[in-house]
């Protein structure tokens, strides 16, 4: 394909997987991009010539359009991230709670909801954690609840005890694996988000609304604020700050040096 025409289907492409998932690659992204889609018809062995016949390739059924919603959206993720953060959560902003239920949208390959689980189960706190994501692959190796055995290293040790290591690998053990539930849903698509209306007190979306533009962004934390009970609080990663004009769906406040988003009283 030539240099013109390569650069053509990345632009359809881009736009295609905006309409898909909300993931908007802007230019210094775009790169990546390239590289993905250069994979990705490698990978399938696409024998098209010109990118309109690549992109209805990919439009033509809803399992191709998955393929590439799989390879497009960035799985990167570990236990206990932004620990401090968890830490003022549960210490200081939901203190002496006794049950909950969380979501945590964009929860890849399952260290998130899984952290949420132990720290749950540590403190006492009854309730399950739904994990959700759009991408379907990474949802099944969420479910299988197997490791890298060097991801250990992420779980702080008074944790250690919820997990083991068999041969070269790291598995979550049943009793936390039991707390949390995996479900496919696309923060752009309200029906997917429609059963769960009223559902969780916490809602978890860290590292995801990052890839979003203006728009999917005000679509996701519509749907979001949709499954949080009244007065639901919202947890963005410490790095993603809500823009003023999102700030009629959910109010600031601050814990420590932590920001957190409080669902509107009239919603
Ligand atoms: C960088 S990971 C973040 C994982 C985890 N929340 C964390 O902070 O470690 C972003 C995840 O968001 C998911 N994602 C992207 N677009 C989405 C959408 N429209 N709906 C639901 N999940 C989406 C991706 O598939 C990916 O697994």
């Amino acid at each position: 394909m030539k240099a013109e025409q390569r650069k053509d289907l990345i632009n359809l492409l881009r736009k295609v997987i905006y309409e898909l998932t909300g993931n908007y690659y802007p230019e210094e992204r775009m790169k990546i991009l390239e590289y993905k889609v250069e994979r990705l018809i490698k990978d399938l062995n696409l024998n098209v010539s010109s990118p309109e016949e690549i992109v209805s390739y990919f439009r033509a059924s809803p399992e191709r359009e998955k393929t590439l919603i799989d390879l497009m959206t960035v799985p990167e993720t570990r236990f206990f991230r932004e620990k401090e953060q968890l830490d003022i959560l549960f210490e200081e902003v939901i203190k002496d709670i006794s049950t909950l239920s969380i979501a945590s949208v964009g929860c890849s390959t399952g260290q998130e909801p899984y952290t949420l689980a132990m720290i749950m189960e540590k403190k006492g706190i009854s309730g399950k954690i739904i994990g959700m994501d759009i991408n379907v692959k990474v949802l099944e190796e969420a479910r299988k609840g197997v490791y890298k055995s060097e991801e250990i290293k992420d779980i702080p040790p008074d944790y250690r005890d919820f997990v083991y290591l068999k041969d070269s690998v790291m598995c979550i053990k049943d009793k936390i694996k039991k707390r949390v539930d995996f479900y496919q849903a696309n923060l752009i698509r309200k029906e997917d988000f429609m059963p769960f209306s009223g559902n969780f007190g916490i809602v978890f979306c860290r590292n995801v609304l990052i890839y979003f533009d203006s728009d999917s962004k005000r679509i996701a934390l519509e749907n979001l604020a949709l499954i949080m009970k009244k007065k639901g609080i919202l947890v963005l990663s410490s790095t993603e700050i809500l823009s003023r004009e999102l700030q009629i769906l959910f109010e600031t406040f601050k814990k420590g040096k932590f920001f957190f988003y409080r669902k509107r009283k009239n919603l």
